[in-house]
């Protein structure tokens, strides 16, 4: 009911969307001819400078982006908190001696961590143990080392240690090399477990990689078993760290040089219900009391039902603004504005003061007020730039970053709409600026990039003097091609734009059909010159949604794939990245052959300087099967080089795509050639991408 209504709805606003594109485009194609003349770049009428933050991330818990794929915990429900306590995990078949329970009140480890696993085994066998899945199987590494830790606790009886094996799970996708079901790869024990909590800690080493292991933990002796907080965490994750992140998935990001990073969401910020929202307070300090909650992306769609998935917050908030550290983006907290999710509950916190306002504590239980979201938002702020004297900035010290987190722009709910958005929205942006005048405060425009609703927000959110508008389009690749001049006209006073999630749609928003296919790519590409040259307007943008896991995803397109052991980046993915590492300083405008609209016969220009590096960077979008001569005019160009660069990312097929076996079947290549004035001929690839970087001063 949920999902088709989210489709029905999606559908509508797409159908819209295709209209008017199609409308824009047929104007733009009769307004004049771009087949050939001279692309005037004007180098000598330089234009807005790009904001650092143009280019970033937009990353979301959905398709097992953090657990099972950013955070490389390989154990699922670790902790045992998930609401059926035994997701993950199952008693061995003909250990017909255990007994098992989940238990929850006689001396948890934790308050918060209150359940945990206890074993009984009235003989002693080897098979008296449980297995742990873990997400779609574990990835594992030969010659890695992985570290597995547990609390432990002995009951009655004479069990003297627990055997830790790590096994093979299954022989799907294994190869034909690869180990029958249930062969070891990679044991450990542990041994002198006493009447009370204590910590394990011992280390695996295997001795096959397997992208589907599993972990078996069976009982030495006879007796009762106490288990919590099983872990098995691979020592190899981003800059080492014991908690840290899966490297490969990082490198892939840092790689792209992104200006911001918005985090953590998305709808996940809002919830299904508000007692399912994303709250901040309750996924930071120690990594064992983090309690589990519903990913509301687990049974959004029928077609990709996940009941299974859960967010541990072993990713939680420091880590986002440490990643955000780590490859050099500005963090972008996106935070509940007292609404669920309105393609779901719609539920709304109650716009009064009074009631509960713990701004001390852990995390909100009690019914929460308008007041409780702005104090978090609040506390939020202090966690990330207070002193460390401070409340919150002494847990973010006590983590391990004394050092603020820099934080700059605080996002206000994620994509609502409507009256009860703004009514929220304005007492909300007041109580930041009130006391954090300096931060700007990132609004949403909804779901949809015009209509009634759009339009409604639009102009209020002026009047109230809003900094960014959060723009959303998720359309046809004919809809970004079409639409290259939307901000062209946008009023030049007015809020900044953040293009904060965008993607081209293969067949229709939400289909499990969608491909990150060429087609779509490249008609990203097209779209943002558009975005760029008008970076006075549009100063953040971000494709999403970011990373799927291969066998458990719930939203297609998305920019990075992975599996237990690998990762690729879709031609998307290579079109951002052009995009970010060739952001450049300084927009430079261009006009077109006779003056033609931009996307004119199916070419889309931006242009930019780099004054640091002293490079006119030029991107071009050839949407055609033919290959097309161009010839550009650095009007007013000092100091010009002799090689400049060409980055090229092309395919005539438009329907290629990239993936596990063929990770760069679409990867941009590069040429160098001969400039000697300021007249550049350059011949477009069939259907490419291509940035020019030509050495030259503005
Ligand atoms: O990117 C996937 C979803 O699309 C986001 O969670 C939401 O904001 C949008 O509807």
């Amino acid at each position: 009911m949920t999902s088709k209504r989210r489709l029905l709805n999606s559908q509508s606003i797409v159908s819209a969307m295709v209209f008017l594109g199609t409308v824009a485009g047929n104007t733009a194609l009769a307004q004049g001819t771009a087949a050939s003349g001279t692309i005037t770049v004007q180098v000598n009428k330089p234009g807005a400078p790009i904001a650092k933050t143009m280019y970033g991330l937009f990353f979301e818990d959905i398709n097992f982006a953090a657990d099972g794929g950013l955070y490389p915990e390989l154990v699922k429900n670790k902790s045992f908190e998930t609401d059926d306590h035994l997701i993950g995990w199952r008693a061995i078949r003909g250990a017909a001696a255990l007994e098992t329970y989940v238990v929850s009140s006689q001396n948890p480890i934790s308050a918060t961590n209150n359940h945990f696993l206890r074993m009984t085994a009235a003989t002693a066998s080897p098979e008296a143990g449980f297995l742990n899945e873990g997400f779609r199987g574990m990835g594992v590494k030969q010659g890695g080392e992985y570290t597995f830790t547990v609390y432990a606790r002995k009951g009655p009886g004479n069990v003297s240690g627990l055997n830790i094996t790590l096994e093979q799970q299954g022989t799907r996708g294994a190869g034909p090399e690869a180990p029958p079901s249930g062969a070891v790869l990679g044991q450990t024990k542990i041994t002198g477990l006493t009447g009370e909590w204590k910590k394990y800690t011992a280390v695996i080493k295997p001795t096959t990689t397997a992208p589907r292991a599993r972990l078996k933990i069976t009982m030495e002796g006879a007796g009762t078993v106490d288990l919590d907080v099983v872990s098995l965490f691979p020592k190899d994750t981003w800059k080492n760290r014991e908690n840290g992140l899966r490297t490969d998935l990082v490198q892939l990001l840092k790689d792209m040089q992104p200006g911001f990073l918005r985090f953590p969401g998305g709808c996940i910020v809002e919830g299904r219900t508000l007692k399912e929202r994303y709250q901040w307070k309750s996924t930071i300090g120690d990594v064992a009391s983090r309690v589990p909650l519903i990913n509301r992306w687990n049974t959004e769609f029928n077609h990709k039902f996940t009941p299974d998935y859960y967010q541990s917050f072993g990713l939680g908030f420091f880590e986002y603004f440490q990643l955000s550290e780590d490859i050099g983006a500005e963090p972008l907290p996106i935070l509940n504005v007292g609404m669920a999710c309105q393609f779901n509950s719609a539920e709304l916190a109650p716009l009064s003061a009074s009631g509960p306002n713990p701004s001390n504590a852990q995390a909100v239980t009690e019914e929460p007020t308008l007041q409780t979201f702005i104090q978090d938002a609040l506390d939020l702020i202090e966690f990330a730039n207070g002193p460390t004297s401070s409340t919150w900035g002494a847990k973010r010290a006590a983590m391990g970053h004394p050092a603020p987190f820099n934080l700059k722009k605080i996002g206000i709910g994620n994509e609502q709409w409507g009256p009860q958005y703004l009514e929220r929205y304005e007492p909300f942006a007041k109580a930041i600026k009130t006391k954090y005048p300096d931060m700007q405060i990132v609004s949403s425009a909804g779901p949809s990039p015009d209509g009634p609703l759009f339009e409604a927000a639009s102009k209020r959110l002026g009047v109230l003097k809003a900094e960014f508008i959060d723009e959303h389009y998720y359309a046809k690749p004919e809809w970004f091609r079409q639409n290259v001049g939307r901000y062209d006209n946008y009023p030049r006073t007015g809020p900044k734009i953040f293009a904060g999630e965008y993607a081209a749609q293969s067949v229709a928003i939400a289909s499990p059909d969608n491909k990150n296919s060429w087609d779509c790519a490249i008609s990203e590409a097209a779209f943002m010159t558009g975005l760029e040259r008008n970076a006075d307007v549009v100063q953040m943008a971000s494709y999403a949604p970011l990373f799927a896991h291969v066998d458990a995803w719930q939203w297609t397109p998305d920019m990075i794939w992975f599996d237990n052991l690998k990762s690729y980046g879709t031609p998307n993915y290579y079109v951002q990245k052009m995009y970010s590492t060739n952001a450049g300083t300084t927009m430079l405008p261009v006009q077109m052959p006779g003056n033609a609209k931009n996307g004119t016969d199916n070419l889309f220009v931006s242009s930019v300087a780099d004054d640091k590096a002293g490079d006119i960077i030029v991107k071009l979008v050839n949407y055609s099967t033919e290959a097309r001569p161009v010839k550009l005019n650095l009007a007013g160009v000092k100091n010009m080089g002799k090689t400049a660069k060409a980055i090229v990312l092309a395919s005539n097929d438009l329907q290629a795509v990239n993936s596990l076996n063929e990770p760069m079947k679409l990867a941009p290549k590069e040429e160098q050639f001969k400039v000697s004035s300021a007249t550049v001929s350059y011949t477009l690839a069939p259907n490419s991408f291509t940035v020019l970087r030509i050495p030259g001063k503005r």
